[in-house]
């Protein structure tokens, strides 16, 4: 199947499965949806359904849920990182902030909701209970404690204090490598992939993953709002790869991660290599190169 197409049939199933909450409350079914129907790149879930897609397409159309669990916690993860008391930023997707648009009550209810939802997701998904408890472990490990949730403590505990490279790159391996890794993970778990693939494909994330943060450190100094749908210029106070490394030192270090990502992913599969490889030039290779 083609990238676009792929990526269309994950835009419209996000669509005719966003969260409901049908109670009298008069906004918060709205404030539920806002963040996830203004738009976003759909990394995560493409990784997932990208693998599921090579291996074995018959279990692409039981995967989008377990996919849309993913974008659901990303989603939850942004929401919070845009509060006041983390990143406060106005600017998300195109769009204002929840915290903005409605209030930081209801911005913290959401992400809590997004969060706790994906995993009912996955609890529902057309999966063995084998399966399903692998997908929640992984999840709820690399968006948890063990992962996203660590790197944002981190990255808020140090602002103003520099860290030297090697805890710097555990806080952005943390924050958003072992995310991206995940979804790579959980797509080879859902095609029943052996332990050492998996674990390839989860080493190979995690380089992928900090590809992106430095990328996304680069477009915070480089891209104005409007370009990035999101508040930029706002890493002042960061241990970003750009205020480390220099804008040309993280480009450098962005460039030379690319080169070996696209090395290593030569040792996979045909059908993985041809199918990542796609969903990594839309999203990923095109901004350093
Ligand atoms: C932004 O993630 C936060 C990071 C981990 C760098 P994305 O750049 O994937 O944001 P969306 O989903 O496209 O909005
Ligand atoms: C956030 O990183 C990563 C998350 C876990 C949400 P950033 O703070 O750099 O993300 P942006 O730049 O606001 O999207
Ligand atoms: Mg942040
Ligand atoms: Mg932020
Ligand atoms: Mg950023």
């Amino acid at each position: 199947m083609e990238n676009e197409k792929l990526s269309n049939l994950f835009e419209e199933y996000l669509l005719n499965n966003l969260p409901a909450s049908k109670t009298f409350h008069p906004s918060f079914e709205n404030a539920l949806q806002n963040m996830l129907k203004a738009g976003g790149k759909r990394f995560r879930p493409m990784l997932l359904l990208s693998v599921v897609e090579s291996i074995n397409p018959l279990l692409f159309k039981n995967a989008l849920s377990v996919a849309l669990a993913i974008e659901f916690l990303h989603t939850y993860s942004l929401i919070h990182d845009d509060l006041p008391a983390m990143d406060n930023a106005d600017l998300r997707r195109g769009h204002p902030t929840l915290h903005k648009s409605f209030d930081e009550v209801t911005a913290i209810l959401v992400g809590d909701a997004l969060n706790t939802h994906s995993f009912n997701l996955i609890a529902h998904a057309p999966f063995s209970s084998d399966i399903k408890i692998e997908l929640i472990k992984t999840l709820s490990s690399d968006g948890g404690i063990d992962g996203m949730i660590i790197g944002q403590a981190i990255d808020c505990y140090f602002e103003n204090q520099t860290l030297e490279l090697e805890r710097l790159k555990f806080l952005h391996i943390h924050k958003t490598a072992k995310l991206i890794a995940s979804s790579l993970k959980m797509g080879g778990i859902i095609v029943g992939l052996d332990s050492k693939a998996i674990e390839e494909l989860y080493n190979f994330g995690i380089d992928i993953g900090l590809l992106f943060q430095i990328q996304d450190d680069i477009i915070d100094e480089t891209s104005t709002e409007e370009e990035a749908g999101k508040t930029t210029a706002n890493d002042g106070a960061k241990n970003s790869f750009v205020n480390l490394l220099g804008l040309s030192g993280a480009i450098k270090s962005a460039n030379e991660l690319a080169q070996k990502c696209e090395n290593r992913l030569n040792n996979f599969d045909l059908s993985i290599k041809t199918n990542l490889l796609k969903t990594l030039q839309i999203y990923l290779y095109r901004h350093t190169k």
